[in-house]
């Protein structure tokens, strides 16, 4: 994928890469931390050194004393029961040194300690991550779309948090779509293109076309008085909330509001403490970790399993630009791929109310307008958008913004 990189960490930096997704962001950051090619095979050539060792000579487990890496995936990265035990392996791994604590503080993840990892919202899991890895410093941090769950204060946390890294002699190469997010933490930005890296500008935030339809008004999906209970406390109380045919709403709140809860209970996968859901034809929902819902071996018996027959699965895997991947498994795409082999499953099933958990996640601003525009042709035909993101720039893409604040829903205007 890469044709003599060459990139320098020195302490005190914070190195932002950009490029497409897709482009090898992932690829160069496993290659680092040496996940590839001691767990993902593939042929590594050239030199690594770290302190004046060589890394190509170390497996991921010696890499870690060196480098502290934060996958793209934070749920994946979660083995042990509770956000407690993962920070005490890390203190035995790399130490117990103030900065540790100011980061569990900072990001808060106090509360979470003694919960079960599982039980986290993906925010919530980004926050441990984070704090896992920040026990590091001052050793360098490898960082895959850090901010891909966090909300604004999460982000400002992590902003702080590198910047005082930084500051005391640390480094960290983040990979970042929406950099703009962590504004003055980076230092310099990098693009990976063609195999290259290149000095970059700070990335801006994508200018999002609006929806060019107004939505009907018939109500697909009605929602009443919901309660939902999580823990033995009330996380969500009263709920209300309707989407009409072509509607694109956008569904803002903190980290453990709740949005990922109500989003299930809308999708009917879940079961209300209270209240009742409506709705006028099949609702489904992505979720955050969209390669959890791809099962099959291959991307073309991915779209077969939708029972759809061979001329209209063509017609879709070209609509998606997936054709020429039909042989691959889905595992092996990359995450914006594996987001357009579900929507190409989607297209296929029909839904008339798709709810998308974070589905920006790791997307470049062209794969997100991308996305938003295929959104706005399908609602144009009547489905219903939910959008839950974190996002602020897909504000301008939907037709109506929600936030969830205190267990309950309002309505919010255009301004962030
Ligand atoms: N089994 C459980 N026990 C206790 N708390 C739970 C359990 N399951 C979920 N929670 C908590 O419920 C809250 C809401 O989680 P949810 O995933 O809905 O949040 P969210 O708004 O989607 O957050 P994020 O922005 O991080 O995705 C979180 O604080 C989460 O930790
Ligand atoms: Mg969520």
């Amino acid at each position: 994928m890469f044709g003599g990189l060459a990139l320098d960490l020195g302490s005190g930096s914070v190195t932002g890469l950009i490029g497409r997704s897709g482009g090898g962001k992932t690829t160069l950051l496993q290659s680092v931390a040496g996940l590839i090619p001691w767990i993902h095979p593939a042929e590594v050539r050239g030199r690594m050194e770290l302190d004046g060792e060589e890394l190509e000579e170390l497996d991921p487990g010696q890499r870690a004393h060196l480098v502290a890496t934060a996958l793209d995936r934070p749920a994946s990265q979660l083995f042990l029961a509770t956000p407690r035990q993962e920070l005490e392996a890390a203190r035995r791994l790399w130490g117990d040194a103030p900065f540790g604590r100011t980061a569990v503080e900072s990001l808060g993840v106090g509360p979470l300690l003694d919960r079960r990892c599982t039980t986290l919202s993906s925010g919530e899991r980004q926050r441990v991550v984070l704090a896992v890895v920040l026990h590091a410093v001052p050793r360098p941090l490898l960082l895959d779309e850090p901010t891909a769950f966090l909300d604004r204060e999460g982000v400002w946390s992590l902003e702080t948090l590198l910047g005082e890294a930084s500051r005391t002699g640390g480094s960290a190469l983040v990979a970042e779509q929406s950099g703009w997010r962590l504004g003055s933490a980076v230092t310099r930005w990098t693009a990976l293109s063609a195999g290259r890296a290149e000095e970059a500008g700070a990335p801006r935030p994508p200018e999002l076309p609006a929806p060019g339809h107004a939505p009907g008004e018939r109500v697909l999906l009605r929602a009443r008085g919901v309660t939902v209970e999580r823990g033995g406390a009330t996380l969500l109380r009263d709920v209300s909330l309707e989407l009409r045919e072509g509607e694109v709403v956008l569904l803002g709140g903190a980290n453990g509001s709740g949005k990922t809860s109500l989003a299930r209970v809308l999708a009917g996968l879940d079961h209300p403490r209270n209240g009742t859901v409506e709705v006028a034809g099949p609702v489904l929902m992505v979720f955050p970790d969209a390669g959890l819902q791809l099962f099959a071996a291959t991307v073309e018996a991915e779209v077969a399993s939708t029972g759809a027959g061979v001329a209209e699965r063509a017609r879709v895997l070209r609509r998606h630009g997936l054709e020429h991947m039909a042989a691959r498994a889905p595992w092996t795409l990359s995450r914006g791929e594996r987001q357009r082999l579900l929507h190409a499953v989607m297209d296929l099933l029909r839904p008339r109310v798709l709810i998308l958990d974070e589905p920006a996640q790791g997307l470049d601003g062209e794969a997100l307008e991308t996305l938003v525009r295929l959104i706005h042709r399908r609602a144009a035909r009547g489905r219903a958008y939910l959008l839950i993101s974190h996002r602020e720039e897909l504000a301008a893409a939907a037709h109506r913004r929600l936030e969830l604040v205190d267990g309950g829903i309002v309505e919010r205007g255009g301004e962030p």
